[in-house]
């Protein structure tokens, strides 16, 4: 792909599905693709940067993986899983706050072999500041760390969803879907601005929605547009690059980034009650909840024909603060029965 070569862990296009019961509730054709299911440790979007951050390491003689994020991160799961795939170290470098427990995407981690660092309490530390620190303390004891940045959202990373986005171009053809919407959830940009460039690059006849799961301030969004230029640059394609050019809606992010939110888990109630899927508390529920009001508010229009893209995350529906929630909204249907 664009004269990149990868490791393989996707076992070859991820499906997508037509939803009949939430397209009926919601009078929009509903697919979903499921890139959720791909193959590593509960599966979700990282996969597919995974596969070109870990040839580039292997390449360059690394002998572990360092990455970054928030305490519950998704990205960190994945990376200790290709990690342990390929026969690398790794080490997970957290902000945030220690919930007092091993949940969730946590224990996945440690199931995976990881070291997970929490600097608790860091809340809006600079990531790739702390990872420094970190990597001199694991390169001192003799490694030779490779290091991917948070959400694996770099140049390397985004060509997962560059390549992805001829396959769902191809799909949607093969599916009689002339030029259907494509909606993902946003976080540190890297899924949003691949696809960007590639359906782009391609002149597909699919367009793009990113709907922002956090508030994004001034340098979240030139950061969108290095992401873009920088993937231009390295890959030879010329794409508008500018903020205005993309379609990130801001107005659902309900507040901040992985807060517990009761249209949220309405959202994923419905999803999993309509359809048996399963999305999550902090990006895809999140997304979906925005797509709802999306439809209410007449952005999206009735008929639309929309592509979701799941990209994982199931495991933080465990996580301390969503699992009370949901707990405290769904005990009621539990019925304990002494013996
Ligand atoms: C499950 C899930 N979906 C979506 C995203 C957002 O992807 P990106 O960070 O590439 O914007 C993430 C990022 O961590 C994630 O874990």
């Amino acid at each position: 792909m664009f004269g990149r070569e990868k490791v393989k862990i996707l076992d070859g296009p991820t499906p997508i599905e037509y939803l009949p019961r939430i397209s009926e509730e919601l009078g929009v054709n509903f697919y979903i693709k499921r890139d959720d299911l791909t193959p590593l440790a509960a599966g979700g979007n990282k996969l597919r940067k995974l596969e070109y951050a870990v040839k580039e390491a292997l390449d360059e003689g690394a002998t572990m993986l360092l990455t970054v994020g928030g305490v519950q991160t998704n990205h960190g799961r994945l990376t200790a899983a290709a990690a342990a795939k390929f026969g690398l170290r790794c080490a997970i470098v957290t902000a945030g706050t220690y919930p007092g427990e091993i949940s969730a995407n946590l224990l996945l981690d440690r199931i995976l072999g990881a070291d997970v660092i929490i600097e608790n309490g860091g809340i809006g530390m600079d990531f790739d500041e702390i990872a420094k620190k970190y990597i001199e303390k694991y390169e001192a004891e003799g490694e030779k760390v490779y290091y991917i940045t948070v959400g694996g959202s770099d140049v390397t990373g985004a060509l997962g969803y560059i390549e992805c986005a001829e396959e769902l171009t191809a799909q949607a053809k093969e599916l009689g879907i002339e030029d259907g919407r494509v909606i993902t959830t946003s976080g540190s940009l890297g899924t949003y601005t691949g696809l960007y460039c590639g359906l782009r690059a391609m002149d597909s006849p699919l367009s793009l929605t990113g709907i922002a799961i956090m508030p994004y301030d001034d340098s979240t969004k030139r950061r969108a547009e290095e992401l873009i230029s920088g993937a231009c640059e390295r890959f030879g394609f010329d794409v508008p690059s500018s903020w205005d050019d993309l379609n990130i809606e801001l107005d659902y992010t309900q507040g901040s980034y992985n807060n517990p939110v009761k249209e949220v888990r309405d959202a994923i109630l419905l999803m999993a009650r309509k359809e048996a899927i399963l999305l999550d508390p902090c990006y895809t529920g999140k997304a979906f909840a925005g797509i709802i009001k999306m439809i209410e508010e007449g952005k999206i229009e009735k008929g639309e024909d929309i592509i979701f893209i799941h990209t994982g995350g199931m495991p933080g529906l465990y996580t301390k603060h969503h699992r009370e929630a949901f707990e405290e909204e769904l005990k009621d249907g539990i019925y304990i029965v002494e013996q």
